[in-house]
């Protein structure tokens, strides 16, 4: 087969047959095709889109492009949550103990954050020892050991994500729905789940500005999901201001530690809550989702979650007691307050400037290799919605020596507005069942 001939039938508004994409895809995870012959191609299903056969052939092309996980011998239900990212959603890293506690064995397998957004895996590596590179054996035996484990994508599971997806990254064609949809379905599929819970950021921080594209991208993840027989259920959830208070690796972790002892911020909980009460409830170990959510509330008040989450930084070689001395975790070493510059009410004008701010004190990767400090980031003294006076401080900067901190600070300032009123809108928009 010619690539080109492949590019031309889908410009001209044509599908692609079964043994074209799988031919397509496997040749370029090969390294037979030429990046910028596949760019072109890329390039085409970008404007023209794939349909539902198209999709379904591509993302299991893209699943047959390497090994899967063999949880054949898990007894309980297989488990995981995904989110489309965004700033400081770090839910994943109390879901996933809370779900253990209840029972379910969660082979979370992760990625790292670029651009604004941060990354499961940066967060974890914020405590000092603990590691997330794992071959899928020992992946494996963290699960059994813990009942979870946090780790990054293997090089076998999915190589052609891997390709596919730094050359979208390289050649500006990251945002496209089935694009985006294959490219993470490919992956969860891989981990042999019975129930994946999705979580669609919508708002200024996320990958998906408009609730409507969000939509979008979370149906045809569901249909693919469906198509291959995993339970599967979505929610669209507000990125419209940043989650909870912290912004940055090492203070979002304290914050989660608050969150296992049954505090820290409304929102942060509630989405925890919330969708693990929805996974219980896919899962069949809860028979609604009130029910699940209050099993959920009862392993994080209990002390049972985090427990596991200690047990399970422990066996991926991290000190467990940064979850009760947060003081434990890496420290910036100077804090500046950022303050209203009048009376009013918070308002997010962009979350992805708050985002930005967190990578410009170096916080934050703006090209795939570059390293992170994990303890600069932001703490917000007041959330979206409440009041504030002239002088009163918004949020604390911690930095490192001033390293960034007037570029932090010029894009805190592109990101709040202090507003005669302001009222944030609903955490929770919507569920795709
Ligand atoms: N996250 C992924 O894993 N893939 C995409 O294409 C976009 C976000």
């Amino acid at each position: 087969m010619q690539l080109r001939d492949l590019t031309t039938k889908k410009r001209d508004g044509r599908p692609l047959s079964d043994d074209e994409i799988r031919w397509f895809i496997s040749a370029y995870t090969r390294g037979d095709l030429l990046d910028y012959h596949a760019a072109g191609l890329l390039g085409t299903i970008f404007v023209r889109g794939l349909d539902e056969r198209e999709l379904g052939t591509w993302t299991r092309a893209m699943l047959e492009s390497g090994s899967r996980l063999d949880l054949s011998h898990v007894q309980q239900p297989k488990v995981d949550k995904h989110s489309t990212g965004g700033v400081g959603d770090k839910v994943s890293l109390a879901l996933a103990p809370a779900l253990a506690a209840c029972g379910m064995a969660v082979p979370m397998i992760s990625g790292r954050g670029l651009g604004h957004t941060g990354g499961t895996l940066d967060k974890l590596e914020a405590i000092p020892g603990f590691v997330t590179r794992l071959s899928e054996d020992e992946i494996v035996r963290v699960l059994d050991e813990c009942g979870l484990v946090f780790a990054g994508q293997t090089e076998r599971l999915v190589p052609a994500d891997k390709k596919l997806y730094a050359l979208r990254d390289a050649t500006g064609l990251v945002e496209a729905v089935p694009l985006i949809a294959s490219s993470i379905m490919s992956k969860k599929l891989a981990e042999d789940l019975d129930v994946l819970f999705l979580d669609v950021k919508y708002g200024s921080g996320s990958f998906m500005p408009d609730p409507v594209d969000g939509e979008r991208l979370a149906r045809t993840m569901l249909g693919i999901a469906r198509s291959c027989g995993l339970k599967c259920s979505v929610a669209l959830t507000a990125m419209d201001r940043p989650l909870g208070r912290a912004v940055g690796h090492a203070l979002e972790v304290a914050e989660i530690g608050e969150c296992l002892a049954g505090g820290g911020p409304a929102d942060l909980r509630e989405l925890v809550v919330a969708q693990g009460g929805e996974v219980l409830h896919l899962a069949g170990a809860a028979s609604s989702h009130e029910e699940g959510r209050q099993r959920i509330a009862a392993v994080l008040d209990n002390g049972h979650a985090r427990t596991l989450f200690e047990v399970v930084i422990k066996a991926q070689g991290g000190d467990p007691r940064v979850v009760a001395r947060p003081a434990l975790l890496p420290q910036a070493p100077a804090v500046e307050p950022f303050v209203a510059d009048r009376d009013g009410f918070l308002s997010f004008h962009s979350v992805r400037e708050v985002g930005l701010a967190v990578a410009a004190l170096g916080g934050g990767r703006l090209r795939i290799d570059d390293q992170i400090d994990p303890a600069v980031g932001l703490v917000w003294r007041r959330a979206a919605g409440e009041a504030v006076r002239a002088g009163e401080t918004l949020c604390e900067i911690h930095h490192r020596s001033g390293h960034g901190l007037a570029r932090c600070q010029s894009h805190l300032t592109n990101a709040v507005e202090v507003l005669p009123a302001a009222a944030p809108g609903r955490l929770i928009l919507d569920w795709l069942r």
